[in-house]
């Protein structure tokens, strides 16, 4: 019988070879939740150092996979925030549960393609069953939710100034913000993220359009007399 490839990228190593590449990567996390506790959370960038570590590749010559996996996990232990830390309290950046971690592994390794439900009816249906399940939490009945994950943040209150702008202007997909009879504004709180600047610059509203509402000594509501404030002129890059 003819020899068949076991998978289909050229690139893969044969497969003992993926076995110990596997197993050096559980080791490596392995490794890491037992020891993470002993360690900084954060510490000193050495950036010439990690600037010349990454010189050192070079993408003519082939490297050992092990030994970059190895690379690869020393820089990022030593040259990141840990948010796996116990005393990591900055938990908007939540810690990786294992099933997590293994979870982004089926993710990349089955690479389904989201685009479109009929190339993946499995992840599509398990987003869409999550999705309803965190609306029940916050109150929603299940039909009434629909949506897709976000990268984050930013991407997330993107498509609501869309959807937003959209239900009160219909005409202002097809005809963009000249379109409209009035100029839209944002009210976001002076404590938000200011995200909402690059947000009101992509869709078009500009970034005068936000106005940013003080907060109270308890970081919520206002003052009584409140006056909307401009936008910083930060050069801050989020
Ligand atoms: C409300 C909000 N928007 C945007 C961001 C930026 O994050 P990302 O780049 O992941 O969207 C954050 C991050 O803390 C956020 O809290």
């Amino acid at each position: 019988m003819t020899d068949l490839p076991v998978g289909r990228a050229s690139f893969d190593p044969p497969p003992d070879a993926a076995e110990r590449l596997w197993q050096r990567v559980a080791d490596i996390f392995r490794t890491e939740r037992e020891q993470i506790a002993g360690r900084p959370v954060s510490g000193p960038v050495d950036l010439d150092g990690l600037q010349s570590a990454l010189g050192s590749y070079d993408f003519a010559r082939p490297a050992d996979p092990e030994d970059v996996i190895d690379e690869v996990a020393a820089l990022l232990r030593d040259n990141t925030v840990h948010t796996t830390h116990p005393r990591y309290f900055g938990l908007f950046n939540p810690s990786p549960t294992l099933m997590s971690v293994i979870g982004e592994a089926l993710a990349a390794g089955f690479n389904p393609q989201l685009a479109a439900w009929s190339h993946a009816p499995a992840a599509a249906e398990i987003e869409a069953h999550l999705l309803r399940f965190l609306g029940r939490r916050l109150g929603y009945p299940p039909e009434t939710v629909a949506g897709s994950f976000a990268s984050g943040g930013a991407e997330a209150n993107l498509t609501a100034v869309l959807l937003a702008l959209t239900k009160t202007w219909p005409e202002y997909g097809a005809a963009g913000v000249r379109a409209l009879a009035g100029r839209p504004v944002l009210y976001a709180s002076a404590e938000s993220h200011l995200a909402w600047l690059k947000i009101a610059h992509a869709t078009g509203i500009g970034r005068e359009a936000v106005r940013l509402v003080p907060t109270g000594p308890d970081l919520r509501g206002w003052r009584p007399r409140w006056r909307p404030t401009a936008p910083p002129a930060t050069g801050r890059s989020w």
